[in-house]
């Protein structure tokens, strides 16, 4: 018998309960354990028919030598960075979907895990339930990853396909989307590109071998998304998305932002909309490649935790080596990195062409909007110098 714990009985933690239970027989066979829920550690009591496992100390978790797997589910770096801590250090492999707790401490935590030998796992922290994590972790080890794109965050997606699509405001739609359960408890980390950024470090982290610290990335969000660049891209075969993107630059530097970037209807980047999210890999032996599911919400982000459950059970010992530490000089100036821009301006197509010659100009009205050739963020700032400007979006 195999007892787990659970740090957290929200969105993610019932999810869990609920597969555990619903799977009892499956697990077994996968793994040749039973697997019991033993604890959750929660802040009050209420009406569960699974009452009697409540706790309400984390004390009576770690100091539990039957538990040897906790599920940390609480999110945010306070308290769950000590308690997870704890609990590697008292020899309990931990599986977690606390994405801003990777980003920040997975290079420690995965550390601890390796000298005691067991194990730090959270693909449920990237894509809920995609196997995104597994698949560049364990599946590409023949090939060399030149760029990553993803949709990493429902709640974002969600809000821009109901904008899109069924013109509903930004207030309407995150309210929607909080009530699905796919939104953070402070919506400014969806909305604002945070949790993107720290999905995409997490990804780059495996990818590349190092450690990125967020607040060492470019992040914008979706707050300045225009619905007058969204229907003129509309009429284009275009879509807003807000992407977490990492690629290999010269000199071993790495370009890594999150932004809202235009994508054209071919692929799965335009495809995946509500709460769907997608990541798109250019490799060297393997191709294009693209991972796509649910991003959030109770039971896809418990089927990644569980699998994880079941891949700590079955481990003998440490089953990935931790990334290596921070080094923030691996990542490019994001401003020097060449890429094509869309841009939107008060001026006629006349002055466009003369400053930028080689731009395809995509619609003229009452401002015209154009597709730049690749130049860096600096050159497009200095021809923009004398433009009234109204937006500027990276286009993938
Ligand atoms: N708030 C996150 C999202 C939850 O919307 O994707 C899953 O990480």
């Amino acid at each position: 018998m195999i007892k787990v714990a659970l740090l957290g009985h929200g969105v993610v933690g019932t999810g869990v309960v609920e597969v555990i239970k619903n799977k009892a027989e499956q697990l077994f066979e996968q793994t040749g354990e039973h697997i019991e829920v033993k604890s959750i550690l929660v802040r009050h009591d209420y009406d569960v028919d699974y009452k009697e496992k409540f706790v309400y100390s984390f004390d009576e978790i770690v100091n539990d030598e039957e538990i040897s797997i906790v599920v940390e589910a609480i999110g945010g770096t306070d308290p769950a960075y000590n308690y997870v801590k704890s609990s590697l250090l008292a020899g309990k492999s931990v599986v977690t979907s606390n994405k801003e707790l990777v980003a920040k401490h997975g290079f420690e935590l995965m550390n601890i895990a390796e000298e005691k030998n067991i194990n730090f796992i959270f693909e449920a922290a990237v894509g809920g339930a995609i196997p995104v994590i597994h698949g560049v972790r364990n599946c590409l080890k023949a090939n060399n990853v030149h760029s990553i794109a993803g949709i990493l965050n429902g709640t974002t997606n969600y809000i821009l396909t109901k904008m899109i699509d069924e013109k509903q405001s930004f207030d309407i739609a995150l309210k929607a989307a909080q009530e699905l359960g796919y939104a953070e408890a402070d919506p400014s980390a969806d909305v604002d590109g945070i949790d993107t950024c720290r999905k995409i470090c997490i990804l780059a982290d495996i990818i590349y071998g190092n450690h990125i610290l967020p607040e060492n990335v470019h992040t914008e969000g979706i707050r300045n998304v225009r619905i007058e660049d969204v229907d003129i891209l509309k009429m284009v075969g275009g879509a807003i998305k807000l992407l977490g993107v990492a690629k290999a630059v010269d000199d071993d530097k790495m370009f890594i932002m999150t932004a809202p970037h235009v994508v054209f209807n071919q692929g799965i980047l335009y495809a995946a909309n509500d709460v769907f999210n997608a990541a798109q890999l250019e490799t060297d032996n393997a191709g294009l490649m693209a991972f796509y599911g649910r991003g959030a919400g109770s039971l896809p982000t418990a089927s990644a935790v569980v699998n994880d459950i079941v891949e700590c059970v079955c481990a003998d010992g440490t089953l990935y080596p931790a990334w290596g530490q921070e080094k923030p000089e691996l990542v490019a100036d994001y401003k020097e990195v060449p890429m094509q821009f869309y841009v939107n301006v008060a001026e006629n197509a006349e002055k466009v062409e003369e400053i930028f010659p080689t731009a395809e100009i995509i619609y003229i009205k009452e401002t015209t909007a154009f597709i730049t050739e690749k130049i860096t963020e600096n050159q497009l700032t200095e021809k923009l110098t004398g433009f009234t400007v109204n937006s500027v979006l990276r286009v993938l």
